[in-house]
């Protein structure tokens, strides 16, 4: 497996590749569901790159950018065994500057739902993927479904920009128990963790309801509050692939997002109907 410390080095490696590239954009800590976007990487590309950076703009001021998990050891071992061909892993130097444009996240589904609650948060997300973009030039690029406001707002992204990387959206990995993988469930404490388990608890609970028939949001939004009891919720929301709020909840067609506080680890879950 290739190292590549920074743009330079990685633009380097990347000339010498003559066939497609699949890439997966990770902060590191890497778990399982970093594992399947790899896998799903490695079976549709002759090439597969990973990059590891704590991006500092998409976090606001108070976030858990400081205490946010870095494991590059651990992180390039994982790499290694999954057959990464070349890791990228530069700093926040080399890929940002001073006094620099950057990509402003779309005015209304840029800041609602993960947008409202963290403010400028896309705009560090989708500039910095920008930015891996055409450092790394993949053929195609994996996002995971469990950040779906992120993969879509980039998919708009490579739409609006014209950019030559196809978008490939990858089931969320969830443990046996049903919560949903991610790098942030390091913060929760094994009581917190029991209660992190309401995520998906209240989404499978909505689905069932959905496939009785019950296809009104408010009934849906009622049943998922009811199973989150006692968190401290930020929203639950029912909307179109375009994030627009729907009152009848159609297949194929809506997600149902919910974030919310366990402790003082925020947790972000999903389900795509
Ligand atoms: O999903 C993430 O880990 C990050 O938001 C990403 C896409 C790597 C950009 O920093």
């Amino acid at each position: 497996m290739i190292i590549a410390q920074n743009a330079i080095e990685m633009k380097e490696a990347r000339g010498r590749v003559n066939a497609s590239v699949g890439f997966v954009a990770t902060m590191g800590a890497l778990h399982a569901g970093h594992l399947s976007l790899i896998e799903r990487a490695k079976n549709e590309n002759d090439f597969v790159v990973v990059s590891i950076f704590v991006n500092p703009t998409q976090f606001r001021e108070g976030e858990d950018f400081d205490r946010y998990p870095r494991q590059l050891e651990a992180d390039s071992i994982l790499c290694k065994a999954a057959g990464v061909d070349l890791l990228f892993a530069p700093n926040a130097e080399d890929i940002y500057g001073s006094d620099e444009p950057a990509i402003k996240s779309p005015a209304i589904t840029g800041h609602i739902l993960e947008g409202k609650f963290r403010e400028g948060h896309f705009d560090g997300v989708l500039t910095v993927v920008m930015k891996l973009f055409n450092i790394v030039q993949p053929n195609r690029a994996y996002f995971g479904k469990k950040d779906a406001q992120q993969a879509i707002l980039i998919t708009k992204m490579v739409k609006a920009f014209f950019l030559n990387v196809e978008i490939v959206l990858c089931e969320t990995a969830r443990e046996g128990g049903g919560l949903a993988l991610s790098s942030r469930n390091t913060y929760l404490s094994k009581s917190e963790k029991n209660e992190a388990y309401k995520l998906s608890k209240a989404l499978f609970e909505a689905s069932k309801l959905i496939k009785q028939n019950e296809f009104r949001s408010l009934a849906i939004v009622q049943a998922i509050t009811e199973v989150l009891k006692p968190l401290s919720i930020d929203y639950i929301a029912i909307v179109d692939y375009e994030l627009k709020a729907i009152e009848t909840i159609k297949r194929g067609e809506t997600i149902i997002l919910i974030a919310a506080r366990v402790g003082i680890t925020r947790l972000i879950d999903n389900m795509w109907i």
